[in-house]
């Protein structure tokens, strides 16, 4: 494990995560693995690096993914299996090895990560971020809804895939990864939540966006960032995809809407929250969003969820 300065695994910002690198590398991997979807992925990387905070959420999943790793690690010996069904790139993998590698010195090296998605280019960036920091790593290709069980998983994390999934997929898509848990495994749902001002969201989401291009352009037109392909065909890349999540097929609306999910699933709900965050992306211009944040069980046991 590397274990020193900001890109440690105990670092909770980056959690090992160097965003740099992500991003030189999804440039250098997504135009051959992902030839129809690189835009995106080339996008998300370099937005990450150089855009606005996306990933609100952190400090509350590492609280919770916490609490559930620590319960596995208190039984002697198990292996602690983890899986992220939809990554995108390494943020899941790196939230969840964070909590493991603060936990205790043989907690880590008792975690096994599993990644799905249906792109290769994350998972290509995932293996290397598990071999820098000596993860216990397997990447498993394919579409979530047709995937086969990967293990029996005492942690999963689902992390703004189900905006991806049609709303006629989802409770199926829900329950099916659902059935992975292990008894008494946890499956966390964190996914945005459209604001009643939708038009007003979506519009938020493009100043945003527009704003990290900017700062990505910055940083590519004065070297700070090298990618391997040219600062115009990169940038030319963030401007065909500023729009790229408008009409996603699975956007929730309200947290009713989520409740009604996963009662349908049959998975047991034992912690259901909605978050809301503001922050500035320029000079007086503000802006919100929520999400939800559900910790799943398998079902109940004598009124207990196991
Ligand atoms: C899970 S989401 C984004 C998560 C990221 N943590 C975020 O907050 O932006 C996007 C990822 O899900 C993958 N994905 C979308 N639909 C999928 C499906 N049906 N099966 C497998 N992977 C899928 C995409 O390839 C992409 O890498």
């Amino acid at each position: 494990m590397t274990s020193l300065g900001a890109l440690s695994l105990l670092d909770p910002v980056s959690c090992g995560e160097d965003l740099a690198h992500n991003a030189r590398r999804f440039s250098e991997l997504a135009p051959d693995h992902c030839a129809g979807c690189a835009d995106y992925h080339i996008r998300s990387a370099l937005h990450r690096y150089a855009g606005p905070p996306k990933l609100f959420d952190r400090p509350e999943l590492i609280r919770l993914i916490g609490k559930i790793i620590a319960d596995k690690a208190a039984l002697p010996d198990k292996t602690i299996e983890i899986v992220v069904a939809g990554a995108a790139d390494t943020a899941m993998l790196a939230t969840c090895a964070h909590v493991a590698a603060t936990l205790r010195v043989d907690v880590l090296k008792r975690c096994r990560f599993t990644v799905l998605d249906r792109c290769e280019t994350p998972l290509l960036v995932c293996a290397e971020f598990a071999v820098w920091h000596g993860l216990d790593f397997d990447a498993r290709p394919g579409d979530l809804i047709l995937a086969a069980q990967p293990c029996a998983a005492d942690l999963i994390i689902t992390h703004s895939i189900f905006r991806f999934i049609p709303h006629a997929d989802q409770v199926a898509l829900l329950g099916r990864i659902g059935s992975w848990l292990a008894p008494a495994g946890r499956l966390i749902l964190s996914n945005r939540i459209l604001l009643d001002d939708d038009g007003a969201e979506a519009k938020g989401e493009i100043r945003k966006r527009t704003a990290a291009n900017k700062a990505a352009e910055e940083a590519l037109v004065k070297g700070v960032l090298q990618l391997s392909e040219s600062a115009k065909t990169t940038l030319g890349r963030l401007k065909r995809s500023i729009a790229d999540a408008a009409g996603r097929p699975g956007e929730f609306r309200s947290l009713g809407e989520v409740g009604a999910l996963i009662r349908q699933s049959g998975l047991v709900e034992i912690s259901l929250d909605c978050l809301a965050w503001e922050f500035a992306i320029g000079p007086g211009d503000l802006i919100r969003r929520r999400r939800v944040l559900a910790v799943l069980g398998r079902g109940m046991v004598n009124g207990l969820a196991r």
